[in-house]
Parts: structure tokens; C-alpha cells; sequence
């Protein structure tokens, strides 16, 4: 793929196309700064009734949807496909199948173009989506070294942010992401799916320190490349699960999953009397847990590095908790931090094409053989 276009006639515009998991995303991005469009066909519905992505069906919806999303980013943007000065696309990790159907169209397009096609890692992606707003905001201080958290429904990782846009993963969980033990959790508890914007709305309503989990973060420790900070979450889940066990709560479960097949519109809000004392509390002491160990390996993390600014972004990143205890936190150490708007949060492809600035201005592309790389690492 050549790119006959001269430097000095780009205007950085690129679009982004993202299809890793149950989301078909397409953004046109003005120079890493300015989301043009951003179009997002969730699948959320379609997975709900299974309780969580089904892979073959998340690549047939990619497959139908990935036409019509492009279309409408390229006429949400005002611009025509010519204007383009490359096309951008999520390389991996995430679901095979899914990730091809986007990675076989930018290609496709990227060629019938003769623009360059550049390849970009999910993970990279999320912690784009936080600086790219936040130099929207015009907040110069969020300028590496950085350290960010990402955690999602499959990803809860630290990376230490080194100038030139280099990563270094200094921290991940060694079995459940966060999101997917607020998900497992919530389900556990008759819950809708994903689970995680259910909990944090019920937690308010719960008593904190109702259940004392006995749940340690892993000790720093030192690896190969220096000092880490990973995570565990499958031992908070094994504990609620006992916990509704030997609590009796299974008639409230059931009551729970009952309303919610009844009505699958309801709101968390119409839930709260579906839950005693006893449901919130679990709820709200699994909260507060999780978000304290994330808040206590992040904070540890940016002390031993000595970072500029910390970044939290993923699905996980919209929770409210998680907010209000991060920037208190960062108040108190004076250290910037930043969050994604909340519909930056989860998956889109505005992030995508954010990422591909600096690669694009590097002239890194991508070799005409990638392909879907479902396990790709970052740093
Ligand atoms: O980034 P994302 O859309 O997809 C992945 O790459 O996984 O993240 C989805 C995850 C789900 O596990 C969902 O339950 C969780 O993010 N999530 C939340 C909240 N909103 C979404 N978890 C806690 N609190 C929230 N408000
Ligand atoms: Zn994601």
C-alpha cells in the first residue's frame, strides 16, 4: 500500500474502524484531535440473551453492519472517502472473527484508496480515546511518562506511557478482568447483562463495609522487566458466590431474573426494591473492594515509576466509584488524572483513529500481510 498523497497536503484525516468484540465502530479523526463522527452499532442486545458475546454471531453482525456504520461516519464527518489521508483499523487482541471483518474491509478500502492502511492495538486505543480529549480540554500536563489503566470486560492491565509513544505492560490481572467479575457478579445476583453499569447503580444504595471480603491485592513484585503490579479478581467472585450460597439468597435471585424476563426494559432504578439490605451490601462492598485494589496497585505503580499523569480507560472506567475515589486520590498526591468521556469509554473506533495520528506522521504502516491478531500484546 503506497502513499501518494505529499506530507505537506495531509490534513490528518483519518478514519478508524473498529470491530474486536460486540461492537462495529467507524470515526473520522482530524490529526488525533477532533472526532468528526463517531458511529457505534452495539451488538449488547443481541449478546444479552446469551449472558455474554457469542463469537460467531458477533462476526455475522460486523459482517452486516460494517457498510452501513462507515457510511454514516464518513456523512456524520462531511467527507468523502478522497479526502481521506489514511484509514485506520483494530489489529487485535479481540475475537478472530470479528476482527477480520474490519481489518479485510480497511484493507480493501485502504487499497481502492491508494491510502496507507495502519494497524492499531485495542488496548492502545483505549488509552488514545483519554489523551485524545483531554488535549481537546487542552490540558498540556498529559504528556508521557504516564501510567494507564485499562480495564474492561476483557483487559484490566497497567502500561507505563514512555515518550515516542512506547508501552511497557507493568501490571495484569493473572485471571478475570475486572468488567467480567462485575459481570460474572451481577449475573450470580439475577442481574441484567453487561453488569458492571448495573452494580455501579445499585451500589449507592448499599452499605460498603456490609461484606468484609478477605481480598488482597498481589504484592508488588519484581519481573523481568522491573517491578509489577497484577491483579486477581477470580477470588472476589468465588466469595460472592459462596456468600449468596450460605446467606439464603437465592428466592431473591429468582425474583430478580423473574422481573427481569418480564420486562427486559426495566431500569436499575426499579430494581432497587427487587434487592434487600443484604443484596446491596454484597453489591456495595464488591464495589468498593474492586475499586480499592485498582486505585491501590494505579496509585503504587505511579509512585515507583514516577509518572507525569495517570489515565484510566475501558468499559470499567465509566463506573463512578471508580471516579470519584481515582480523582481524590490524585488530588491528594497532586497528580493529574484523566477518564474518557463516558461514551469514549467502552469500545469505538474514534480511539482507533486517534491512535494512528502519531503512526501516521511516523510513517509506520502496515504490511500488506496483517491479519487479525487475536492475543496481540501491548508492551
Ligand atoms: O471496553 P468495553 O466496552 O469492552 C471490552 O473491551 O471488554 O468494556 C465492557 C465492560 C463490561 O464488563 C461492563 O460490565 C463494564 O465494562 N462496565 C462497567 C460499567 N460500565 C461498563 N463496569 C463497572 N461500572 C460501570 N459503570
Ligand atoms: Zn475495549
Amino acid at each position: 500500500m503506497t502513499d501518494s498523497m505529499p506530507p505537506q497536503r495531509r490534513s490528518g484525516l483519518i478514519l478508524g474502524i473498529e470491530s474486536s468484540c460486540d461492537e462495529t465502530a467507524a470515526s473520522v479523526v482530524r490529526a488525533g484531535e477532533t472526532a468528526l463522527s463517531n458511529v457505534v452499532a452495539s451488538q449488547v442486545a443481541l449478546h444479552a440473551e446469551h449472558g455474554g458475546v457469542v463469537p460467531e454471531l458477533a462476526s455475522r453482525e460486523h459482517l452486516r453492519n460494517i457498510v452501513p456504520v462507515v457510511e454514516a461516519a464518513m456523512a456524520q464527518a462531511g467527507v468523502s472517502f478522497a479526502d481521506l489521508d489514511a484509514v485506520a483499523v483494530t489489529e487485535g487482541p479481540g475475537l478472530a472473527g470479528a476482527l477480520l471483518v474490519g481489518i479485510l474491509y480497511a484493507k480493501s478500502l485502504a487499497f481502492g484508496l491508494d491510502r496507507p492502511l495502519i494497524g492499531v492495538n485495542h488496548l492502545e486505543g483505549h488509552i488514545h480515546a483519554v489523551l485524545m480529549e483531554a488535549r481537546q480540554r487542552g490540558e498540556a500536563a498529559m504528556e508521557p511518562p504516564l501510567l494507564a489503566l485499562v480495564v474492561s470486560g476483557g483487559h484490566t492491565h497497567l502500561y507505563l506511557v514512555e515518550p515516542g509513544w512506547r508501552y511497557r505492560n507493568v501490571g495484569r490481572t493473572v485471571d478475570d478482568a475486572a468488567g467480567e467479575a462485575y459481570d460474572k457478579v451481577a449475573k450470580l445476583l439475577g442481574l441484567g447483562y453487561p453488569g458492571g453499569p448495573w452494580m455501579d447503580a445499585l451500589a449507592v444504595h448499599g452499605d460498603p463495609r456490609a461484606v468484609p471480603f478477605q481480598f488482597h491485592a498481589i504484592k508488588p513484585r519484581e519481573g523481568e522487566q522491573g517491578l509489577r503490579f497484577d491483579f486477581s479478581f477470580s477470588g472476589i467472585k468465588s466469595a460472592a458466590l459462596r456468600y449468596v450460597r450460605d446467606h439464603g439468597m437465592q428466592p431473591g435471585v429468582e425474583a430478580r431474573q423473574a422481573a427481569l424476563a418480564a420486562n427486559p426494559a426495566i431500569k436499575a432504578s426499579e430494581v432497587v426494591s427487587l434487592c434487600d439490605p443484604q443484596t446491596l451490601g454484597l453489591i456495595a462492598s464488591f464495589q468498593s473492594a474492586v475499586v480499592g485494589v485498582l486505585l491501590r496497585q494505579t496509585f503504587a505503580a505511579a509512585e515507583v515509576f514516577g509518572v507525569r499523569g495517570v489515565l484510566v480507560s475501558g468499559g470499567v472506567s465509566a463506573n463512578r466509584e471508580l471516579r470519584q475515589r481515582f480523582t481524590a486520590e490524585a488530588a491528594r498526591r497532586g497528580l493529574p488524572v484523566a477518564f474518557p468521556s463516558v461514551a469514549l469509554s467502552t469500545d469505538n473506533a474514534a480511539m482507533i483513529a486517534a491512535a494512528a495520528w502519531p503512526k501516521l506522521q511516523a510513517g509506520e504502516f502496515a504490511p500488506e500481510e496483517m491479519t487479525a491478531a487475536p492475543q496481540l500484546r501491548l508492551g
